[in-house]
């Protein structure tokens, strides 16, 4: 709910609360005259405008999102403490979708990842998951992540985007296969944001009362089912209408169409972790669910859109690092790197207290010594401002292993991970390409990789990349290769690259 009068008999103020005596009319010598130096209300208006944007998100500018509530029905509480995954507990929590490369303006149905933010307001501080539609990632250490998505973003000369650079960062780094199989194939089109699954994607810490520890994996099944866009029906969308899942999500709430998504976690005993085939914390890779399969855990219901996009969704601030007791971090350098990225930018982007914005605001007190700052709103009076004191106000002082940790020792050193039997690039992509994708859906894979390599894609990348295909299945990599070496590949999708 809007905290100032916007209608009924309260006319407009300064910012200050003093009669606004005119929104129309600058103040002027005479009718014709010019505007005195005076007018501050015009004047400031004029100058508050110019500050009324805020930067966007660097990845992840379109976007959209809604309230609602998460409800834990099943008892999970053997694998973790979380008060928000007790069973009965209902915690009220945030929704942001978007999509990674396009900015704030640009098309929903471009062909690309899309984000699934989920904030939990929990009673134990705010716990944050900050996913996709996807469960695996492009690569697996952030030293890589600012490269990306630069790649998949516009070249420095022209402002335009451009297959060329998408094709040459992912064939350079061939960990990108199974994503990028992902992302050509039917799931890369979401037809609405209510119509697909979230991943946490990341492995996570679950800790149970007892001091367990096990690694999960996140997933929320769309109750609307999951449906997809053709490359065509995408392409004449993002013309039409490039708010459509935006305009989407906030129609069907506003009708009382609630969307919902099931969750369920794929839990794997902390022990195991050391010794499976496939390094668990490498990001590009799935759990085959034979191994470890799903258990349920509740349903996310999105019942409320927000009353003002800008202060609710624009200043709204997601982190993988912000985790509640009960739930924790992992070995995964990709996650260790988020950790830290998120808050950074939501300093540089919205400002250095973000977090007392109320969208952001825990819904339990804070007890912080990080104080002061720009735009300080909330604060501890005369409380001391410095730990350990003498003058009562508590401090924190948990020393030893701590609930969450994992073991870690060696000499430092900047490599790869150490490789299992079980991870090499290929094998997972190409069980997506020849066990889960049908016949029709390989032959618009097909389509779809040789449109794009056609949009300007020049050697030697274009070698790399059929070889790159030929990897991952070498029937689809020569289907790829014939149709763009003949000419013969249809138009590149919108979005896939302009220059
Ligand atoms: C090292 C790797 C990564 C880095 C450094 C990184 C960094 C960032 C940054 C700086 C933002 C903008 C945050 C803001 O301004 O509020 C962002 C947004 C986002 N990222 Fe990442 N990211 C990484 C990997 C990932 C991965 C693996 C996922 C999904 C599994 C992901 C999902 C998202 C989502 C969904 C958003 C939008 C958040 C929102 O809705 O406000 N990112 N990322």
């Amino acid at each position: 709910m809007s905290d100032q009068p916007t209608t009924g008999k309260f006319p407009s103020t300064t910012t200050t609360g003093a009669p606004a005596v005119s929104d129309r009319h600058s103040l002027t010598i005479g009718q014709d005259g010019p505007i005195v130096l005076h007018d501050v209300h015009f004047l400031e208006q004029m100058a508050h405008f110019n500050r009324e944007k805020t930067i966007e998100r660097q990845p992840h500018a379109k976007g959209a999102g809604a309230f609602g509530i998460f409800e834990t029905t099943e008892d999970v509480s053997k694998y973790t403490k979380a008060a928000l995954f007790q069973k009965g507990a209902a915690t009220e929590m945030l929704a942001r979708f978007s999509t990674v490369a396009g900015e704030q303006g640009s098309p929903d149905t471009w062909r690309d990842v899309r984000g699934f933010s989920l904030k939990f307001y929990t009673s134990e501080g705010n716990y944050d998951l900050v996913g996709n539609n996807t469960p695996i990632f492009f690569v697996r250490d952030p030293m890589k992540f600012p490269h990306f998505i630069r790649s998949q973003k516009r070249l420095p000369a022209s402002g335009l985007r451009d297959n060329h650079m998408q094709w040459d960062f992912w064939t350079n780094n061939p960990e990108s296969a199974h994503q990028v199989t992902y992302l050509m194939g039917p799931r890369g089109l979401p037809r609405t944001w209510r119509n697909m699954n979230g991943y946490g994607s990341h492995t996570y810490m679950w800790v149970n009362a007892q001091g367990e520890r096990f690694w999960v994996k996140y997933h929320f099944h769309t109750q609307q089912g999951m449906k997809f866009f053709s490359n065509e029906e995408a392409s004449a969308m993002s013309g039409s209408d490039a708010d459509f899942h935006r305009r989407d999500l906030f129609a069907a709430i506003a009708d009382g169409e609630f969307p919902s998504w099931k969750l369920s976690v794929q839990v794997m005993p902390y022990e195991d972790g050391k010794t499976y085939r496939i390094n668990p914390f490498d990001l590009t890779k799935t759990w085959p669910h034979a191994d470890y399969p799903l258990i349920p855990v509740g349903t996310m219901t999105l019942n409320r859109n927000p009353e003002n996009f800008f202060a609710q969704i624009e200043q709204a601030a997601f982190s993988p690092g912000n985790t509640v007791p009960g739930i924790g971090l992992s070995p995964d350098k990709m996650l260790q790197g988020r950790a830290f990225a998120y808050n950074d930018a939501q300093r540089n982007r919205i400002g250095a207290n973000f977090h007392q914005l109320p969208v952001n605001q825990p819904k339990v007190p804070v007890n912080t010594y990080m104080i002061d700052g720009p735009m300080n709103y909330h604060h501890t009076g005369a409380a001391p401002v410095y730990a350990p004191n003498s003058e009562g106000r508590t401090w924190s002082d948990e020393t030893g292993a701590v609930h969450d940790g994992w073991e870690a020792d060696g000499e430092m050193v900047r490599s790869a991970y150490r490789l299992r039997a079980g991870d090499d690039d290929f094998t997972q992509p190409g069980i997506l390409v020849r066990e889960v994708f049908n016949d029709a859906e390989r032959a618009a894979l097909v389509d779809t990789v040789a449109g794009s390599l056609s949009g300007g894609v020049r050697e030697p990348v274009l070698g790399r990349a059929f070889d790159y295909w030929k990897s991952v299945d070498p029937d689809v990599g020569r289907r790829i290769e014939e149709k763009v070496r003949s000419g013969s590949a249809p138009q590149p999708a919108e979005g896939m690259g302009e220059a």
